[in-house]
Parts: structure tokens; C-alpha cells; sequence
């Protein structure tokens, strides 16, 4: 098997290479870029190829390599993969479930006690006058305030058990509810119009499909508690870009904690976008919104890091090498993203 590693950290360089067990008949490539349509590698007969979330694997990537077998993506999101491309070309696709359940939940918590205590505001404000003083700096507690988790995964699951040992009340909502978790973990679900007004914080947990598309979008913003606040570590096109900066304007939605947003790989690349003319297919009004959040002082944002504690990170590469050996050797990955 050839296999060819994009995105990838020095450290996991030896690691994979002496993990992966390799016969003389396969060799292993790594890259530090990501890949996508404009960065192809002049070599493209690999068998295998492993990404992560910064590489866009289109139907260009995967016509781009003749022996294409396995994609692997070394996260739990694949959006970033066309899955029915794949497909069509009998391509096994395989990702990593699971490696950050409370990775992610503790991510998002640490957002919301950022908001809710306005700790980069006093830290920034310390730093940059000296001022000792604590005005303007008041918060709020979370004890006895209503958490919303949108989808009840393994992060959304993670997130109920840290808010319960905050003392909040949690009301949940997700397409498939699962009703015997609401007696383990200690919570309630409802429909999401009703999440959406009885919430005082709103954190969504669900996967990028056709079917959460701007799940918080125009029509439903509104039906969102005045004040709230809301932490997105999903994907950014849950929550409708033009629909969250309308809710902040009116005051509707008190703050925000971004972990995601829609066209984030547009940001900190801007200049090679508009030298390569590379704006199709992306929305630049949405790019524009972005640096409108980054400047507000009542919204946080953060570059996709959510999942990136050292003990996350080895339990994402050994999950993906374990995909590769399983497929080298069964023809299957350990953990195979199901057909569509
Ligand atoms: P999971 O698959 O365990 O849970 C997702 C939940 O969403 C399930 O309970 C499912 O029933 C629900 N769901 C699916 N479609 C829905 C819909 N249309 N409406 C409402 N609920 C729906 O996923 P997990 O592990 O909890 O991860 C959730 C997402 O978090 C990932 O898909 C990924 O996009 C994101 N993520 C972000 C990271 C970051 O660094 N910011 C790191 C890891 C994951």
C-alpha cells in the first residue's frame, strides 16, 4: 500500500511511521500542508490518503489520484469529504469517532465561562491600562440557568454531565432523541423552538448534514430568549452567519462563543484567495461577516481548536492508524463513515 499523510505534525511523523508496521511493499508519505484542489501533490499513486479538517477532499482531490482506495480524515466531522464522490468511485471512506467527548465539552465550557464572566475582557483590559478594577466586568452565574444542548451525541452527552455539576437545569434537543439518557444523565428533552426560548445558553452538538444546514437560521432566530447566549464548536453552517449577526445587533443574542464558522478557511488565507482568484463557490459576504464577529466585544472566536489537547491528538492518530491497518489488512477501516 502506498499512503500518503496530509496536515500532519512533526511528532506524529515517527509515530505513524513506526506504528503503521509497514511491509517492503508499502510506503508512507507525509505532508505538512493540507490538500485540496490547489495543493495536489505531484505524486498522486497512493493507495491511501489521511486528512484533517483544514484539506477540502472533492470530487477534483479524488479524480486527482487513479489508485484512490481508503480516505481517511482524522477527525470526527467529514464534511470536508465528498462522500457520494467517493462512492460513486467505490472508495472507502473512515473517520474518528469519539476522541474528544469531553476534549470538545470542555472546549465549549471554558467559551461560556469566558462569556459569562467576561474573562478576556478584565484580562485584556488589565493588561492593556493596568487598571486594577473590576467595573463594567460584572457576570453571571450558571447555577440554576438553563443550558440547551442541541444534538445529544458523545460531545453533547459530555456537555450535560459538566453542566450538571455546575447545578444548571438542561433541556435538550436532537432528531433522534435518545429518551433513556434523559434518566442517566438528568435532563429533559423538547422541540427546538422550545430549546430556543426557554435557554439561557445554547450549545450545538450536531454534525454538518444537508439536515442541519443553518439549523439557527432567520426564521428562528427570533425565537431565541432575549439575552442568551450561544457556542457554536459544531461546524459554522449550523448556525446561519447573517442570521447570528442580526440576533447580536438586536440584542436578541447576548454574546457568542465561536469555535467554527462558515468560510473559516477563508480566514488568515484571504490574500492567496483573491491573488488566485479563488472566490468561486465561496460566499465573500460571509467572509466579510467574519471579521464584523472577530471585531465585536461580546463574541469570541477561536481558530477551530476545540479539539486540540495533546491527549486528544494521540488518540486521534492511534484511531487512524488503526483505520489504515484494518483496511490493509481486512479491507475495511476499524471505523467506516456509513454509505449515504
Ligand atoms: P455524534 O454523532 O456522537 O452526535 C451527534 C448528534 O446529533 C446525534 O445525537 C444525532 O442524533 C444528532 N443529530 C444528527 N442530525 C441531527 C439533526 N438534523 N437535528 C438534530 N440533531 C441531529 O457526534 P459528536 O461526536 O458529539 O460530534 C458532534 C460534532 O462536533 C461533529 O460532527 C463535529 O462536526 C463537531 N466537532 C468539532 C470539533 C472541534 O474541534 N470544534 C471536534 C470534534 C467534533
Amino acid at each position: 500500500m502506498r499512503i500518503a499523510f496530509f496536515e500532519i505534525e512533526d511528532w506524529e511523523i515517527p509515530y505513524a511511521t513506526n506504528n503503521l508496521r509497514l511491509t517492503t511493499n508499502d510506503s508512507v508519505k507525509f505532508f505538512e500542508r493540507k490538500l485540496d484542489k490547489d495543493n495536489l501533490p505531484q505524486e498522486r499513486d497512493f493507495d491511501i490518503i489521511s486528512v484533517f479538517v483544514g484539506s477540502c477532499v472533492d470530487k477534483d482531490v479524488i479524480n486527482a489520484f487513479p489508485n484512490l482506495k481508503l480516505i481517511t480524515t482524522r477527525s470526527t466531522g467529514f464534511d470536508h469529504i465528498d462522500l457520494t464522490s467517493a462512492q460513486e468511485k467505490n472508495i472507502s471512506v473512515a473517520y474518528v469517532p469519539g476522541y474528544g467527548d469531553n476534549t470538545v465539552a470542555e472546549f465549549a465550557f471554558g467559551l461560556i465561562l469566558t462569556l459569562s464572566r467576561k474573562i478576556y475582557e478584565a484580562y485584556d483590559r488589565l493588561r492593556e491600562t493596568g487598571s486594577f478594577s473590576s467595573e463594567g466586568l460584572r457576570g453571571f452565574d450558571l447555577a440554576g440557568k438553563t443550558i440547551g444542548i442541541i444534538g445529544t451525541g458523545r460531545i453533547g452527552c459530555h456537555m450535560i454531565k459538566i453542566a450538571n455539576g455546575f447545578n444548571m437545569n438542561v433541556i435538550a434537543y436532537d432528531a433522534f432523541p435518545k429518551e433513556e439518557l434523559c434518566q442517566q444523565l438528568g435532563f429533559k428533552y423538547v422541540l427546538l423552538d422550545e430549546l430556543l426560548a426557554n435557554s439561557d445558553i445554547i450549545s450545538l452538538h450536531i454534525p454538518y448534514l444537508p439536515s442541519t444546514h443553518h439549523l439557527i437560521n432567520a426564521n428562528n432566530v427570533s425565537k431565541i430568549k432575549p439575552g442568551a447566549i450561544i457556542i457554536n464548536t459544531a461546524r459554522g453552517a449550523v448556525l446561519e452567519t447573517d442570521a447570528l449577526i442580526n440576533g447580536l445587533n438586536s440584542g436578541i443574542i447576548a454574546g457568542a462563543g465561536l469555535d467554527v464558522l462558515e468560510e473559516e478557511g477563508f480566514l488568515g488565507d484571504e490574500k492567496s484567495f483573491v491573488l488566485n482568484d479563488k472566490e468561486e463557490g465561496h460566499n465573500l459576504k460571509t467572509v466579510i461577516q467574519n471579521h464584523v464577529l472577530i471585531d465585536m466585544p461580546n463574541v469570541i472566536i477561536t481558530p477551530h481548536n476545540a479539539f486540540n489537547t495533546q491527549e486528544a491528538l494521540q488518540r486521534i492518530i492511534d484511531t487512524d492508524i488503526e483505520n489504515i491497518k484494518n483496511f490493509a489488512e481486512k479491507n475495511k477501516p476499524a471505523y467506516p463513515v456509513a454509505r449515504q
